[in-house]
């Protein structure tokens, strides 16, 4: 089990993603968890602050589905009524990731701007994030999980056998950022992101449940002058120096 915690755009993802195919490994990309809820609340015409009933909707209609060809929700066992009312969270073993509601690929609406300051909203929830503990925690399959989020090292996988908590200068974060979402290179656009980015390191650094912080057996590494690969070799070097894997 190896984990990488960070702040947004801090490039823990790409890192995961990179990671879990060089070993093979599944990869829970925990930040997608929490955008499916806000569009699922969304969907469902519930404010953030209505946690329970968003909770009840997590319980009943969201699940994770991973096979190594890759599935299409319209493939899977439910009947046509209850398959549209769930979202489909879809993964392959070449870590591709669609989500699906309705029939629908809503993937770049789920990972878009506007869903994010939803799901650092939802995210603040105890309740919410209470019922998404074991859906993340039943994707530690074999031979084994990489798991990337705010509080995979601290909270869901405290007996990790690596953990690695990535950051970035915010400048660098506010770049990469930039370039996810195909922003425009303007300083108007750069100012915009940057604010955005540092109202969400507010929010996940400082609240009160799971914030995003290092845990204390983790390793810290700045990327902002690393390059991916640089990165992810760092890490492939760490879990073989403590024998996770030959
Ligand atoms: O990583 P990503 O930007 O997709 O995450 C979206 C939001 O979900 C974050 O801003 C954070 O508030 C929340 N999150 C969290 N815990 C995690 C992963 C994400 O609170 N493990």
């Amino acid at each position: 089990m190896i984990t990488i915690d960070g702040l947004s755009a801090s490039g823990k993802g790409t890192v995961a993603n990179r990671v879990s195919r060089e070993l093979e490994w599944n990869l829970l990309d925990s930040g997608l968890l929490y955008r499916v809820v806000a569009y699922l609340a969304s969907e469902h015409n519930l404010e953030y602050w209505q946690e329970e009933a968003i909770a009840k909707l997590v319980e009943q209609r969201i699940r994770i589905e991973y096979s190594k060809t890759g599935i299409q929700a319209s493939s899977l066992k439910e009947s046509r009524e209850l398959r549209d009312s769930i979202v489909y969270v879809l993964s392959d073993s070449l870590q591709h990731k669609t989500v699906q509601w309705n029939g629908k690929d809503v993937t770049s609406i789920v990972r878009g701007n506007e869903i994010s300051r939803g799901a650092a909203l939802v995210a603040a929830s105890r309740r919410i994030r209470s019922v998404l503990v074991p859906k993340q925690r039943e994707q530690r399959v074999e031979p084994g999980l990489v798991a990337d989020g705010r509080d995979m090292g601290t909270v869901i996988f405290p007996d990790a056998q690596l953990k690695i908590f990535l950051e970035a200068s915010l400048e660098t974060r506010t770049k990469r950022r930039m370039a996810q979402l195909g922003a425009a290179n303007t300083d108007e656009s750069f100012h915009r992101v940057l604010q955005s980015l540092k109202d969400r390191d507010e929010r996940d650094s400082l609240r009160d449940v799971a914030p995003a912080v290092p845990a204390h057996d983790a390793i810290q590494l700045d990327s902002s002058r690393l390059s991916v690969q640089e990165t992810v070799d760092f890490v492939m070097r760490k879990a073989r120096n403590r024998g996770i894997i030959d």
